[in-house]
């Protein structure tokens, strides 16, 4: 197996990608078995959050370059990548990606999908696509765009170079960079973290944001409001005030 699933520690499914031969191309295989795992996470109850790494020295160096060379374009339109990261694209819980080394091409565009990304001070980030005749096919032109705004991303699509993790901290791409040896621990305690909240209302924040933000503000102001309104019909909602006004941690229970 090529995608390997563990235990994050309570509450938590840590995702490793695990092809050290091809650096953790994602060839049709590697997206498969993710497609897979995000599908039985996403029904799995006794999950609320997940992790999703690579290896020490790499993230992922992208599509796999060699399964594609000779493609024609009808070849692509079949293989129907698209079906495989949509598990991953619609996955309902907190997602955190974990980048040590290389996160190229596809394996960017993987990080782009997660909710917050925690990267090795040494990490590497870049769109390479232009310098093998194609252009980012998983959502890199758009989800770029959105995370950096237009000036950053153009000169990251447009010219394939590599982006330190301090870079791209700076511009937004990234969540925290923490030593290159901390980053899992890093991303695992703040997955725990989360995984401690109310389910429901951590589900309804990843869906306001990231549907709400490709839609005019009014509206998504008026998703939001039905949403909070929402959370009053949570046992969590009941729990979590009433556990503030008795001075006592809450106990919250996905209801
Ligand atoms: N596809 C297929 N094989 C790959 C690969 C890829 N994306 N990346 C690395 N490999 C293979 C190499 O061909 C090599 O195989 P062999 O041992 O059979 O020669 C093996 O992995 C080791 O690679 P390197 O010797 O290059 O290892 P390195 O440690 O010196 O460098 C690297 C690592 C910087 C990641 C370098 O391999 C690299 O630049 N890879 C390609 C990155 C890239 O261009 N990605 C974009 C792909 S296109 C895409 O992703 C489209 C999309 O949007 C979906």
């Amino acid at each position: 197996m090529e995608v390997l699933l563990e235990s994050g520690g309570e509450c938590v499914a840590l995702v490793r990608i695990n092809r050290p031969e091809a650096r953790n191309a994602l060839n049709s295989a590697v997206r498969e078995q993710l497609a897979r795992t995000f599908v039985e996470l996403a029904s799995n109850d006794d999950i609320r959050c997940v992790v999703v790494t690579g290896m020490e020295k790499v993230f992922a160096a992208g599509a796999d370059i060699k399964a594609m060379a000779d493609a024609q374009p009808i070849d692509m339109i079949l293989r129907a990548s698209e079906r495989n990261w949509g598990p991953i694209k619609d996955f309902p819980k907190p997602l955190i990606a974990a980048v040590n080394g290389f996160a190229l091409g596809g394996g960017c565009e993987l990080a782009m999908h997660a909710d917050m990304i925690i990267a090795g001070a040494s990490a590497k980030f870049a769109q390479p696509e232009i310098r093998v005749g194609i252009i980012p096919g998983a959502g890199g032109t758009q989800r770029l765009l959105r995370a950096v705004g237009k000036f950053k991303a153009m000169k990251i699509l447009l010219t394939g170079e590599m982006v330190s993790a301090q870079e791209a901290e700076a511009m937004g791409l990234v969540t925290e960079v923490v030593p290159d040896d901390e980053v899992l621990d890093r991303a695992l305690a703040l997955a725990r973290s989360i995984a401690l909240l109310p389910p429901l209302a951590v589900r309804k924040i990843k869906e306001l944001v990231l549907q709400g933000g490709d839609l005019p503000l009014e509206a998504a102001l008026v998703m939001e409001r039905h949403a909070f309104q929402l959370m009053f019909a949570t046992a969590d909602q009941k729990e979590g005030m009433q556990a503030f006004i008795e001075k006592r941690s809450p106990n919250f229970t996905g209801l």
